[in-house]
């Protein structure tokens, strides 16, 4: 146990100065459901009305059977008995694009199936129903000793997964076993899959990509983001592939939705699927991420950006083309802005050594003697990590942003199955496959374009004093070279490729291999392999691992009632306290189901700003820019918009509300996530992050981070008064 004694007076100085820089904690937290019960009084005491049972229950339905996870990276809600859900239009878009053509164009003009048989089958998109979780720590870390070699355990760890998987695995039900806290617990997850999900309806993107990249991580924001999907099964009701004979799914639980909306400061909550945060890194891992990775990736994509969009601003087809390669570039570019701000504004990494020292002088008591060496051992990890990461930034963001580089290589596959070196396909499928990736590839390419990127790319790269080298641009004559590549190569041609893949045989394989931009794509990557890979892999592992032991050390540093005197200090003197140290722990993100709850309610970006919790129909109206791509308005909806025909999706003040923020602490992959009010009722959709709270990936600020909801009212008034899809309001509970 620690006492008061083993605290030195330079330690409680470091420990005022750490709480003294750390934010009031409130609202911040990625809850396991299965745990929720910790929470239960709290979230009462905010305005739940529900139990955690209510939420997540173990042997009956409860709100999570109406919560899936929607294709590889988003969550998705269920809303009628029929099986329909809700999500993000950024989450359907790439199979809203997939079913768009000239003559259908869907994405510009939105879609609506008039009946059931209109709904558009989505090859390749399945959703996921969590039927379980479990706590396996005790099976998985059986035998596990603190010193066995890393190899070892994971080895065992992975042995042990595949014996559970066997176990429970059967048709459409997946098991997973993750690690939570950095591999001191695991969980196992089995889900139900259901193959068979099918378009119903999308708004014109100018409704729901209202804004598009210039709001894009921005309050206030204005952008209709959502979109309709229907989950269909078997004659049983079970989970199939896709079949004409499928029905509609019958879930077992479905939201109802609230148009009663809601007013600043009530509680709600996100039930949904967070990519990935990292709140309990080290001051050495924050500084690598804000003062190496961030900005490169930052530099590099302002350079490529600039390329493109100069390119799409001459030329109305290129616009057309690059928009979605554009705004996924400019999605992490903006993110990495914003976060880079925010650690710097809350001093992050300054608070983080206070909270090094207090726990480095924890380690020399006797219950902290076990992670006495973890923190150096973290600093030089760190370091050692450093010319491979930066090799690795140098190859993902510069060098493998030509496009026709990566295309180039990915027929590889080809070559090795026209030798038979490679045996898992046919050549008739292979040649199939690369012709669907051909297809796909050049609707959406223009080889000057691609040009000019990589000219820019090479020329940074040259610049780059960068230790670990993949290639060396110096003295290369970039002119000669790019002539060569985009004149003679076959992947930059949509016509070159077709007319040679349509003479292809086996033996044509040899012209592949002869290809400048192929040859060139191989020794980039083979580079990488070589370079910087296996090394950047080493790294990491041994971060991890490192990790582990960092994370133990501050859950049992907290445990061993050391921080509560330390606390207990500190709220006598009324400082604000932090989530490391005064509140329980919560896993990081991992792309597994959880809640996160908070209130509504708006902030202040900047001294003497403030920015009110929603926003209006009227907003769009201010914004509305025929002129300006981003901020095209629909007749339909001026006209909506001008007789103030809102019908019952009005607020109490006749106002058509579009979007919310609230304190509910989210991150990429809770697009699409439910928002629930406190009778646990659909209020709104969640789609994105203030900018100035981008850092909450890696700490919360509660004054600061905001995430923005699309309001559930405008979801429906523009299914229902917008397009006229009344049948699908029809099949929704609607609670008034
Ligand atoms: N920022 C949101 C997210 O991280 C939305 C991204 C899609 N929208 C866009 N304009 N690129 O995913
Ligand atoms: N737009 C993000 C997503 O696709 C959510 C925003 C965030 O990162 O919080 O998941």
């Amino acid at each position: 146990m620690f006492s008061d004694k083993t605290i030195s007076k330079a330690a409680f100085c470091l420990f005022f100065i750490f709480f003294s820089c750390m934010p009031v904690r409130a609202d911040e937290g990625m809850w396991i459901p299965l745990l929720l019960r910790q929470n239960q009084e709290e979230m009462q005491r905010l305005g739940l009305q529900l139990s955690a049972e209510d939420i997540y229950g173990i042997n009956h339905s409860s709100l999570k059977d109406a919560v899936v996870q929607f294709g590889g990276g988003c969550t998705g809600e269920v809303v009628s008995s029929q099986g329909l859900v809700l999500t993000n239009h950024h989450c359907g878009f790439g199979h809203i694009q997939a079913h768009s053509s000239v003559e259908h164009d869907y994405l510009t003009e939105g879609f609506w199936a008039k009946t059931l048989q209109d709904e558009l089958p989505c090859p390749g998109l399945e959703v996921r129903f969590l039927r379980e979780m479990r706590d396996v720590t005790g099976f998985m870390l059986e035998g596990i000793v603190p010193d066995m070699p890393e190899k070892a355990r994971q080895d065992s760890m992975k042995a042990r997964g595949r014996r559970l998987q066997e176990e429970l695995e059967e048709e459409n039900v997946e098991v997973k076993i993750l690690p939570f806290y950095y591999g001191n617990q695991y969980y196992l997850f089995v889900y139900e899959v259901f193959k068979d999900v099918r378009l119903v309806g999308t708004p014109p993107s100018n409704i729901g990509k209202f804004g598009g990249d210039t709001d894009n991580w921005m309050w206030p924001r204005h952008t209709g983001d959502f979109s309709v999907f229907r989950i269909y099964a078997d004659a049983g009701n079970r989970p199939a592939a896709y079949s004409p004979d499928n029905k509609p799914y019958r879930p077992e639980r479905h939201l109802k939705i609230d148009l009663r909306g809601y007013e600043e400061g009530d509680f709600t909550f996100v039930f949904g699927y967070p990519g990935r945060t990292q709140e309990y890194l080290s001051s050495y891992g924050v500084e690598q991420i804000l003062k190496r990775e961030d900005p490169m990736r930052i530099a590099a994509r302002t350079a490529r950006l600039d390329v493109i969009k100069a390119a799409m601003e001459k030329d109305a087809k290129v616009r057309i083309q690059y928009a979605a390669k554009a705004a996924s570039i400019a999605n992490g570019w903006k993110k990495w802005m914003g976060e880079v701000k925010g650690i710097e504004r809350i001093d992050v990494i300054g608070s983080k050594q206070a909270y090094e020292k207090v726990f480095s002088v924890w380690t020399e008591s006797a219950a902290g003697k076990e992670y006495a060496g973890v923190l150096p051992a973290l600093e030089s990890a760190y370091a050692g990590l450093d010319p491979y990461l930066t090799s690795a930034i140098v190859f993902q963001e510069h060098l493998m942003a030509p496009e026709a580089v990566p295309f180039a290589y990915s027929f590889g596959k080809l070559c090795r199955v026209s030798k038979g070196q490679d045996t898992s396909v046919t050549l008739a499928k292979a040649l199939a496959d690369c012709r669907r990736k051909a297809e796909k590839f050049f609707k959406d390419y223009d080889p000057q374009v691609d040009r000019a990127v990589f000219e820019e790319m090479a020329f940074r790269v040259k610049a780059d004093g960068t230790r670990v080298r993949i290639v060396d641009f110096a003295g290369v004559d970039m002119k000669r070279r790019l002539d060569e590549f985009y004149n003679n190569s076959l992947f930059v041609s949509k016509e070159k490729l077709f007319a040679f893949l349509d003479k292809y045989k086996a033996a044509s394989c040899k012209v592949i291999e002869k290809d400048p931009l192929f040859v060139y794509a191989g020794e980039v990557f083979s580079a990488y392999a070589q370079t910087t890979y296996p090394f950047l892999m080493q790294g990491r592992k041994r971060i991890d691992s490192l990790q582990r032991v960092y994370m133990k050390g501050q859950m049992a540093m907290k445990e061993s009632g050391a921080f509560a005197v330390l606390m207990r200090e500190g709220l006598r003197n009324n400082l604000v306290l932090s989530n490391v140290g005064s509140s329980r722990f919560y896993p990081d993100a991992n792309f597994t189901l959880r809640v996160t709850y908070g209130k509504v309610q708006g902030f202040q970006p900047a001294d003497a700003v403030r920015y009110r919790h929603y926003t209006t129909l009227d907003g769009i109206m201010e914004k509305e820019n025929p002129e300006v791509y981003d901020y095209v308005v629909e007749d339909k909806l001026k006209e909506l918009h001008a007789s103030r025909d809102y019908g019952r999706y009005a607020n109490a003040l006749g106002e058509m509300p579009v979007a919310f923020v609230g304190t509910n602490h989210t991150t990429g992959g809770n697009s699409g996530s439910p928002v629930l009010n406190g009778d646990g009722y659909l209020i709104g959709i969640n789609f994105d992050r203030n900018w100035e709270g981008t850092m909450s990936d890696i700490r919360y600020d509660p004054q600061m981070c905001r995430n923005i909801m699309l309001d559930i009212r405008y979801c429906l008034f523009i299914i229902d008064k917008f397009a006229g899809a009344t049948r699908l309001v029809e099949e929704m509970d609607i609670v008034e």
